[in-house]
């Protein structure tokens, strides 16, 4: 019989599973804005962010002037003016388009980064994904006159140049104080870069010939170089640095729970999203979304809240409430959502009136991402990605995750 000392204690509850894998990065990094009145609360969260009496304060919305709302990234507007320039982009992410136009680009890109990957037997993952995440947000934007792998890695410069991955001191010293004017003309030569070398040659295409994108709707607006350039990188940020992240956080959970794998190729398409909605339940990419108050209000979830109070979404908190997620709130459960009889999406991709367009297209993406790599003969994890923090994005990276397979 085991000693009283050695033996568990029975009254205890069982060790909480956690299958998380970025939780770890989030305390230190993921700081809301100051005066900000933070939501854990799934329910207080999806009030706020469904309230039509609210205004976007993320990133650096506070600051930005709508002088021109058609040449402002839809990501600051509010109201009337959001709801008009969102009803003009829903033809990029109708099922229809997601069917017809973006799904067959997904699986051809997948045959052919998979055929190199059969010939060589060994890839980094994180380069997949940028190629698929890449080539799906420059057909939704219109940028098909260039070439597509220069242009996904001149948007990558781009995204990178403020190179916010490496967050120790010394070297953030070297990088923003004494490096910070090299970047900014670097950035500055990189934007006209993109301008001439990739959107010139598509509005060019699309004013004679214009199609459902978004450099045609550009076009036919006169946006500014400026705006173009702007509306180009929201949605490559929004688009590729999200995507991008989570396809291989979702595959690296494929490789540690081999049933979860098999039920996956096992699963149909729904069965599929299931799973992998789960995933991004338990490691969603955006930290904090931010709203300001219009005016007095009175929430059902919170109570009252002041005119102009700023508000911080927490994502990751508001998708692992054990109140609104049930038990083992840190562990995989593709069934919960049903279980919970809630939405799979929960608070990953926003709600209300910023909900995230790209919602359906990401989905996709990630399903065929993995529907193609884990049919690969021989797949095996060579190596676990480095995860970092994007101070740029506020989420999380992986970079150098290594697989190899048997050689075609
Ligand atoms: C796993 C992938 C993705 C995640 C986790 C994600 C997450 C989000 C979230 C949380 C928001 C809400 C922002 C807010 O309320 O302040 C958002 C907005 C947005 N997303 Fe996504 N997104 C993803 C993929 C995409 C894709 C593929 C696209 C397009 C190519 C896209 C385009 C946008 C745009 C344009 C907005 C701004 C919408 C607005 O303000 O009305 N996203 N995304």
């Amino acid at each position: 019989m085991a000693s009283a000392a050695l033996s568990p204690d029975h009254n205890s509850p069982p060790a909480e599973r956690d299958d998380r894998k970025t939780a770890h990065l989030v305390g230190e990094a993921l700081k809301p804005f100051p005066g900000s009145r933070i939501s854990k609360s799934f329910e207080f969260s999806r009030e706020i962010l469904r309230s039509p009496d609210m205004r976007q304060a993320g990133a650096s919305a506070d600051s930005i002037k709508v002088d021109n709302p058609d040449h402002t990234s839809f990501f600051f507007l509010d109201g009337d003016v959001h709801k008009r320039r969102r009803a003009s982009v829903a033809p990029y992410f109708t099922p229809k388009a997601i069917l017809t136009r973006y799904n067959p680009l997904m699986e051809r890109t997948m045959t052919e980064m998979i055929a190199e990957f059969r010939r060589t037997g060994s890839a980094n993952l994180d380069v997949i994904a940028l190629e698929l995440a890449g080539a799906v947000a420059l057909e939704i934007l219109g940028l098909t006159e260039s070439d597509r792998t220069k242009t996904v890695q001149l948007l990558k410069k781009l995204m990178g140049s403020s190179n916010s991955f490496d967050k120790r001191p010394l070297y953030r010293f070297i990088n923003d104080k004494l490096l910070g004017p090299f970047h900014k003309a670097r950035r500055g030569f990189l934007a006209k870069k993109l301008y001439t070398d990739c959107i010139v040659p598509a509005a060019k295409a699309r004013k004679s010939e214009p199609k459902n994108d978004v450099i045609s709707y550009m076009v036919q607006h006169d946006y500014s170089v400026k705006a173009m350039i702007i509306e180009t990188m929201t949605y490559s940020g929004a688009g590729v640095s999200t995507t991008r992240e989570f396809m291989q956080v979702a595959a690296w959970q494929m490789f540690d729970h081999p049933d979860l794998k098999e039920r996956f190729l096992a699963e149909n398409e729904n069965g599929q999203f299931n799973i992998i909605h789960e995933l991004l339940r338990l490691d969603p990419v955006a930290g904090y979304l931010y709203r300001r108050t219009n005016q007095d209000l009175q929430l059902k979830s919170a109570g009252s809240l002041p005119k102009d109070q700023l508000l911080a979404v927490d994502i990751r908190a508001s998708n692992q409430d054990p109140a609104s997620v049930g038990e083992n709130p840190y562990a995989i459960d593709p069934d919960r959502a049903e279980k919970t009889k809630q939405l799979p999406t929960w608070a990953s991709f926003g709600d209300g009136p910023h909900r995230c367009p790209g919602a359906q297209v990401a989905l996709h993406e990630t399903r065929i991402f993995l529907n193609h790599l884990f049919r690969v003969p021989g797949l095996k994890l060579e190596k676990a990605p480095d995860i970092g923090w994007s101070m740029g994005t506020q989420g999380y990276e992986m970079r150098n995750m290594m697989v190899s397979c048997t050689r075609a």
